[in-house]
């Protein structure tokens, strides 16, 4: 087991009656706001007027950035950049989903570069600064709500790349579950892939020794999003759904389930390749990849841990062979994914043909290996996008 520092930052307003405290915090970083939201579903209910009342109450000057995509534009990072630039803005406050959180983490970092802000998500340009950010959540799904990472697109480049820094961990985040009732089926069903993937991906499926006590919170967690995703499907407005897989998300991407596990994201970078190429929902495409995933490094080192996943978050038959034990857990995954969440289950009825796998099989390997429960060279990476179609 390796050593680790865990260290979250992130002050947390969870449950109905916190939005009171948003004046008090945002005041907390200086007067003059931007407030970053998406396409309007804040609008739609009522939170935007909510947030401006807290805003102008507190006395704060509020300024706009709107339009935030899913999968966000570094085109739009700069817009917000330059506002933050002219109007001498002191504190970001994102008030929507993963998107406009991560949106909102490139402008806090751009905000004090003289350049694209592209520059800054590539790599060529260090984050040395940033404002401070606040948000809103309003869909449970990315983590980004208590993480330190944004992930930006540029369309030119077909390029979906995360900024990473310390520096971009929000200072506080309030978060309602009853901001998330709106959230669209597909939507719904696409956030709690993700908060899944988030825990597979990155340290459940793993050859690296675990701490037992962190195999069984991630357990705990998978089962949870598995209990309460079909609830908030069937009834958007359940409190107590809505509640878990909120939580879910924040904690499955925190830092805390690492412990000690270097953080791999096969599907992830499979996943980037995609989002890029054709602008799919990120939990829709990991949802397609996973099952394809786990088939293609399933042998006689990685079965056991399968069979495991699938007697215990399925309850799968225990006296399966590993093999047999692995496969029933596979179509278990794939069953919850594809009927009960209701996703498509192939990148053919997403209108993806094949001929981008290999360009985008090399791009996901960054010229080398994908680290994960099996290294992935671009030859498997285009196997398993085939194994989608
Ligand atoms: O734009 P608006 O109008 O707000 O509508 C959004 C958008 O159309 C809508 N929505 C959000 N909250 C809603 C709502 N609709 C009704 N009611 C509400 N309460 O949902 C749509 C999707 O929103 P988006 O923010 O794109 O979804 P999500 O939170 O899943 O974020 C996805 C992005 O986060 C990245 C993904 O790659 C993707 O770009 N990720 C960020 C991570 C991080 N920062 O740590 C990690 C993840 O692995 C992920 O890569
Ligand atoms: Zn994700």
């Amino acid at each position: 087991m390796n050593d680790f520092v865990f260290q979250n930052t992130t002050k947390v307003y969870f449950g109905k009656d916190q939005l009171k405290n948003l004046g008090t915090e945002l005041k907390n970083y200086g007067r003059r706001v931007l407030l970053v939201y998406g396409g309007g579903s804040i609008k739609k209910i009522g939170l935007y007027d909510k947030v401006l009342k807290e805003i102008s109450s507190a006395g704060l000057e509020c300024f706009e950035l709107s339009g935030v995509e899913p999968n966000p534009r570094h085109t739009t990072v700069n817009r917000g950049a330059e506002i933050c630039k002219q109007k001498k803005i002191d504190v970001l406050l994102a008030v929507g989903g993963g998107s406009t959180i991560d949106c909102t983490k490139a402008i806090a970092a751009a905000a004090y570069y003289d350049g694209d802000a592209w520059d800054l998500v590539k790599g060529t340009a260090s984050v040395v600064n940033a404002l401070p950010i606040v948000t809103v959540l309003t869909l449970a799904a990315t983590g980004s709500e208590m993480d330190c990472g944004g992930v930006i697109s540029n369309m030119q480049t077909h390029e979906k790349l995360a900024i990473l820094s310390p520096l971009l961990q929000p200072k506080a985040s309030f978060l309602n579950p009853e901001n998330t009732y709106s959230v669209s089926k597909f939507q719904t069903a696409c956030g709690s892939v993700d908060i899944l993937s988030h825990v597979f991906d990155s340290y459940y499926f793993t050859m690296q020794p675990k701490m037992d006590f962190i195999d069984r919170v991630m357990t705990d967690l998978i089962k949870t999003v598995v209990k309460y995703a079909p609830i908030a499907l069937e009834t958007p407005d359940n409190y107590e759904a809505r509640a878990n897989l909120m939580w879910a998300s924040s904690w499955a991407l925190n830092g805390f389930v690492a412990a000690g596990i270097d953080q791999d994201v096969s599907c992830h970078m499979m996943e980037h390749e995609l989002s890029a190429f054709y602008d799919i929902t990120h939990g829709l495409g990991l949802a397609i990849l996973t099952p394809r995933w786990l088939k293609y490094v399933l042998d006689e080192n990685t079965a056991p841990q399968i069979k495991k996943f699938g007697v215990d978050v399925f309850g799968t038959d225990p006296s399966l062979s590993d093999m047999g034990g692995a496969n029933a857990a596979i179509d278990a995954l794939s069953d919850f994914f594809f009927h009960t969440l209701g996703l498509k289950s192939t990148l053919s009825e997403l209108g993806i043909d094949d001929s981008n796998f290999p360009i985008m099989a090399q791009k996901a390997c960054n010229g080398g290996t994908l680290h994960g429960f099996k290294p992935l060279t671009p030859k498997d990476v285009e196997a398993i996008y085939r194994m989608c179609l």
